[in-house]
């Protein structure tokens, strides 16, 4: 199947794919020469998405995963008219557990400006539970600190501790991290909030999705073989290799380049 993200942060929900689904092969796709996806507006993100889904399809997948909420924010719908194979994405799943797991029904969204703009996760946090409190904030600075050198540095500390600042005001038990780089530096998120904060992030719940949707469709491939996957990336292979092994926890032999003129071929 086919997964994609602006960068390295669907190989978070990947990963989860590659160990639940190990008979499975996959192709994931790193737009990395127009990441970060979330400052830009809604309508640029929905053309980015059908071009690389319209791609994707031409690949051969059966089905694609949307492992970035700037994407499915802004394109879920569009990719699930436009494209012939399934498509799913990965805030459905996250709001269903930050409903869940909340007791005080006060619930922190941290993500990039356009899943905050998009407003999906209070339409599907508010579908399944109207009282819950939905607290967002926008993280413009995370996602180009992980795919910095050094993830880890001060910096991101820095900044993950004042995007905390309003959640913890509101006194939210539960924190949905609302785009699949934050999942990354999690030990800094958990030590800046506190083991008292449930922090709920999609890649186990999206996969479960994944592979659901897989079986009742009766689309799996044979449990008994194992599995491939593959890697392309827009910017450059060697540095998205670098920084993905780190990341997927998982060799990765090659990573190919793959032209934006050919995306746009294959999207037209
Ligand atoms: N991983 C993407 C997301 O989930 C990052 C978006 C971006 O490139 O800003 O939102």
């Amino acid at each position: 199947m086919g997964v994609f993200d602006s960068g390295v942060g669907g190989l978070t929900v990947l990963h989860e794919c590659l160990v639940t689904m190990g008979h499975e092969d996959f192709v994931y796709l790193g737009d990395h020469a127009r990441l970060p996806y979330g400052p830009r507006p809604l309508a640029e993100i929905r053309r980015f998405a059908l071009e690389i889904g319209g791609f994707l399809e031409t690949q051969g997948v059966k089905l694609v995963l949307v492992a970035c909420n700037a994407a499915t924010s802004a394109a879920l719908p569009q990719l699930q008219e436009e494209l012939r194979v399934p498509v799913v994405g990965v805030i459905a799943p996250e709001a269903h557990a930050a409903v869940q797991a909340t007791r005080n029904r006060r619930v922190g969204l941290m993500a990039t400006q356009a899943t905050v703009s998009a407003r999906r996760y209070d339409e599907l946090v508010h579908a399944l539970d109207a009282g819950v409190d939905l607290v967002p904030v926008a993280c413009p600075r995370l996602v180009p600190l992980i795919e910095s050198d050094d993830p880890f540095a001060a910096e991101t500390t820095d900044a993950v501790r004042e995007y905390a600042d309003p959640l913890k005001a509101a006194g939210v038990d539960t924190v949905v991290l609302g785009c699949t780089h934050y999942p990354l530096v999690r030990p800094i998120l958990q030590r800046v909030f506190g083991r008292g904060v449930t922090l709920v992030f999609s890649a186990e719940e999206t996969a479960r999705e994944v592979a659901e949707t897989l079986a009742r469709k009766g689309i799996e491939n044979d449990t008994s073989r194992e599995g491939t996957y593959r890697f392309l990336t827009t910017g450059d292979p060697t540095a998205f290799r670098t920084m993905g092994a780190r990341f997927l926890m998982l060799p990765i032999t090659e990573v190919e380049h793959v032209s934006l003129d050919e995306l746009r071929a294959a999207a037209a």
